[in-house]
């Protein structure tokens, strides 16, 4: 049964894309069969991975049934990683009445369904609002990775993704896996960015990933080369920071399930 998370946080810029591309590529590296899907019009996590998005979204066929997400989905340089990709136009993908309505809930079977021989993981990019994509994103989802940039008010950006993710599950009537806080852009050489880490753990001891993703300007570099710093750097600080991401991610994934057998 795949597992399906969604990389949201309605703040711009705090690291959704590329934890989602290099989490993905990682999880892919490490044996898993792994689809990201680009629900950002932005189409940032598209390019990143080095592919072009069609005319228009593909997603609203999905969800009508008109279309196989296998058949949308495109293979990607990492061997077991593939992307639906996002349209290159900006336009608004999705309406809020397709958001919830019954398509969602059938790709969410359909997903879980798939032998893991072709999907074990389905990672969401999701964009920087709390509008249509990421109901569409929560109502797909598992569970949740939320970066957290060490910056100012980043406790403030939490607590209403928090409070999104609750309401979610109220309206679903199921539970949503808060599966990790990533503190994200990290430098421990600034004394406000460690501040804010700690302030982060303290209030979030259980869901704070042990793992900091260092900043490190080869994962924006490997981005705008259309590659995952798998490929692009894999001997660089940020390579290493999302190596050990998605170990730490597949170890929380273990636990759950020996804690449910
Ligand atoms: N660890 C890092 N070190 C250095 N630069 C980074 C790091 N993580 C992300 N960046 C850069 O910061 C910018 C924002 O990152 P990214 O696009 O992943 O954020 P996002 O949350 O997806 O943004 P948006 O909300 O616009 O979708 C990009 O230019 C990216 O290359
Ligand atoms: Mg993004």
């Amino acid at each position: 049964m795949a597992r399906i998370t969604a990389i949201t946080s309605q703040k711009g810029g705090v690291g959704k894309t590329t934890t989602a591309i290099n989490l993905a590529a990682y999880l892919a590296l490490a044996g898993e069969s792994v689809l990201l899907v680009d629900l950002d019009p932005q189409s940032n996590a598209t390019s990143g991975l080095g592919l072009e998005g069609p005319e228009r979204s593909v997603l609203p066929d999905i969800l009508s049934g008109a279309r196989s997400w296998q058949d949308a989905r495109q293979s990607t340089e990492v061997e077991r990683l593939s992307c639906i990709p996002s349209s290159l136009h900006l336009q608004v993908p999705v309406e809020e009445k397709q958001a919830r309505g019954p398509g969602v809930q059938a790709l969410r079977r359909s997903w879980h369904t798939t032998p893991p021989e072709d999907l074990t993981h389905v990672i969401l990019d999701c964009p920087p609002s709390l509008g249509p994509m990421t109901d569409l994103a929560l109502g797909l989802a598992d569970g949740v990775l939320i970066p957290v940039q060490c910056e100012y008010f980043a406790m403030e950006g939490l607590a209403q993704v928090l409070a999104r993710v609750r309401q979610a599950e109220i309206d679903l009537a199921r539970e949503i896996d808060i599966s990790g806080l990533i503190l994200t852009l990290y430098s421990p050489e600034v004394d406000l960015c460690l501040d804010v880490a700690q302030e982060v753990k303290r209030y979030f001891p259980e869901t704070t990933l042990k793992t900091p993703i260092l900043r490190d300007s080869t994962l924006a570099e490997a981005t705008s080369h259309g590659q995952p710093i798998s490929v692009y750097e894999p001997r660089s600080p940020g390579a290493w920071s999302y190596m050990n991401l998605a170990k730490e991610v597949l170890e929380h994934e273990w636990s759950q399930t020996r804690t449910r057998a």
